[in-house]
């Protein structure tokens, strides 16, 4: 007989004879007979034993616990009319067992798929993933990851990308982080890199002619956890041969306007697209939340000549002052003023000031430094109304903007501004190509050294290299970075001055991309591309907070897993063999 699903079962199948596999969810003895509610992956149905009718059924099940593997056979039947439940899918049936064995049972289990998350520590649901993961919950959202992916794969075959694997065992790809690295045997000394990224192999596809490239890839980075970085994680690697960058826009919007609404959302397109520069110093952030609106107000101009030294002193520096609204907020509590200027100090900002509109009076947190002009035009400047207060933050520009960005997002959740209904998708562009590395002393790429420089910030590389824009974007949804990606440099020459900026002479560049410059030289077409974050995309789709909701086997933020123990040491004969000895830690003797 075949086997049927426990969650599928209707009221039309009443009558039918069938055999069921899975796990005693519940048991509950009543009188003379027992109800079992056996799970599958499919869901909950009741079986009834009942020892009177079919003893030997009964009796093959007397001893099973909860999380015991059974099988059951018998005949679905409609239940009585008030021992329906409906807060069950299959609420209006039940299994009568004719026929019945335990196929595995189990110890008592450290918690149960229907402890509440929080009633269990997430170590002890870690170190035993495979119970975690028969919640229901986290089903759903690896079901639901099974058909986003699907509904990649087929988006991009239908749109004439290939999907292409690229090594794992690679050389090192910049991405910002830290790398991998797996030991050779046969090259004693060499030593493999865990790609941060298929960057290069996708970018080599298209000096090759594959033309549009795809590919769900495993990339892998070490760097310091959040909850939304593993150090292993999925993206969705695009590539494409002669782009603008409108073209790899059009792509990702349609795809998600394709995948997002099998969870009901239907994005509008296209998504609205912000300067950089722009939404830092609009929203203080390069990846905006913008489901509220509160923007930032920059007063430099208002205040930046006034009496108050402090103002004028980040004016001189090259600094500037910007606030924000906080509507309602005239009487706030001098604890609640001390969390702002904690957060803005995280930022790097000395605190933050406060200008309150109480009863039509402006009240500026130093007295007697302003002149009631500027209080106004502040107030004018910010919207200010009777009963809303503003902070204000005084500090060099990129500090100001962090501040402020953090303030804001602090202020939206405090005051329930962000509506959770709205999708906001955006694209963020025109990324600076550089920053300096003040402890280094040398420029860094913002994104990774393979971007190119926008056209007409060329002439800028070498006299003013921090002015110059990249053809970079990153893909935001509610202020989560979902992608990011650029159009490439495809010119030997110019890859070679970028990483001349970077610091690398030309034989560093030579020995480490040494294959990339070549390639280069040999017919390389316009390219770009963009990778989305994966495990992102299923979290928000999922509407789960952690990427550990979305991954089977996820790892701690300080990079273990749990479960196996791994990272683990290794026998000294296996070290020896690739000629590795240890200076200190965890050798196993
Ligand atoms: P980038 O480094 O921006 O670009 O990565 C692209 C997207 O990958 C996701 N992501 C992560 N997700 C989980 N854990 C992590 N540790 C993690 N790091 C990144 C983010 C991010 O937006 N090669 C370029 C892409 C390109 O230029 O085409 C790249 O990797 O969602």
């Amino acid at each position: 007989m075949k086997r049927s699903e426990a969650g599928d079962l209707r009221a039309e199948n009443v009558g039918e004879r069938v055999k069921l596999q899975g796990w005693v969810h519940r048991r509950r003895p009543h009188g003379a007979v027992t109800f079992l509610n056996l799970r599958d992956r499919s869901g909950i149905v009741q079986v009834v034993l009942r020892p009177d009718q079919f003893p030997e059924a009964s009796a093959a099940l007397e001893a099973v616990r909860l999380e015991w593997v059974i099988e059951v056979e018998g005949d679905v039947a409609a239940r009585a009319p008030d021992a329906v439940n409906p807060d069950m899918e299959t609420g209006a049936v039940e299994v009568i067992a004719v026929t019945a064995q335990v196929l595995s049972p189990a110890d008592p289990l450290p918690f149960g798929p229907e402890v509440p998350e929080e009633d269990v520590t997430e170590e002890t649901r870690l170190r035993h993933r495979y119970l975690d993961l028969r919640r229901p919950e986290l089903q759903r959202n690896l079901m639901l990851r099974d058909r986003i992916t699907l509904e990649i794969r087929n988006f991009f075959h239908d749109n004439g990308f290939v999907h292409v694997e690229t090594p794992i065992l690679t050389r090192s790809t910049p991405e910002g982080a830290r790398d991998y690295l797996v030991p050779s045997r046969v090259t004693r000394g060499g030593f493999y890199a865990l790609p941060q990224s298929p960057q290069l192999f996708k970018q080599l596809l298209m000096v090759a002619g594959l033309d549009r490239y795809v590919q769900i890839a495993r990339c892998f980075r070490d760097e310091d956890l959040r909850a939304n970085r593993q150090p292993e994680f999925t993206q969705v690697d695009v590539e494409m041969s002669f782009p603008t960058e409108e073209d790899i826009f059009d792509v990702i919007e349609r795809l998600f306007a394709r995948v997002f609404p099998l969870v009901g959302i239907e994005p509008r397109l296209p998504f609205p697209r912000l300067p950089w520069a722009e939404a830092m110093a609009r929203y203080g952030s390069d990846r905006p939340d913008r489901r509220f609106r509160l923007e930032i107000v920059d007063l430099t101009e208002i205040l930046g000549a006034s009496a108050f030294r402090a103002f004028r002193q980040t004016v001189e520096e090259g600094g500037s002052i910007r606030a924000i609204r906080v509507p309602g907020a005239a009487e706030a509590s001098r604890r609640q003023v001390d969390d702002w200027a904690a957060t803005a100090r995280r930022r790097g900002a000395a605190g933050v000031l406060t200008l309150r509109r109480r009863a039509g009076d402006l009240v500026f947190q130093v007295k007697d430094v302003l002149e009631a002009g500027e209080l106004t035009r502040c107030a004018e400047g910010l919207g200010l109304e009777d009963g809303d207060l503003a902070l204000l933050v005084a500090a060099p520009v990129s500090t100001v903007a962090a501040a402020l960005g953090d303030l804001r997002l602090d202020v939206g959740r405090q005051q329930g501004l962000i509506d959770d209904s709205r999708q906001e998708f955006l694209w963020v562009t025109e990324f600076p190509l550089v920053e300096w590395d003040a402890a280094e002393e040398r420029w860094n790429s913002c994104n990774h050294p393979f971007t190119a420089p926008l056209t007409e910030d060329l002439g800028r590389l070498d006299t003013s290299p921090g002015s110059v824009r990249a053809r970079a974007y990153d893909v935001v949804l509610n202020g989560v970075e979902l992608g990011g990606g650029s159009i490439r440099i495809h010119d030997s020459d110019l890859q070679r001055r970028v990483f001349h900026l970077l610091g690398m002479s030309d034989e560093e560049a030579r020995s480490r991309f040494g294959f990339l410059l070549d390639a280069l030289r040999y017919g390389a077409p316009p390219h770009g591309g963009i990778a989305l974050g994966l495990d992102r995309l299923v979290m928000l789709m999922a509407g789960a907070t952690s990427l550990r909701d979305v991954i089977a086997f996820p790892k701690t933020t300080s990079a273990t897993c749990l479960m196996t123990n791994a990272p683990s040491s290794v026998d000294r004969r296996q070290l020896a063999e690739l000629g590795i000895s240890l200076t200190e830690g965890r050798e196993k003797i």
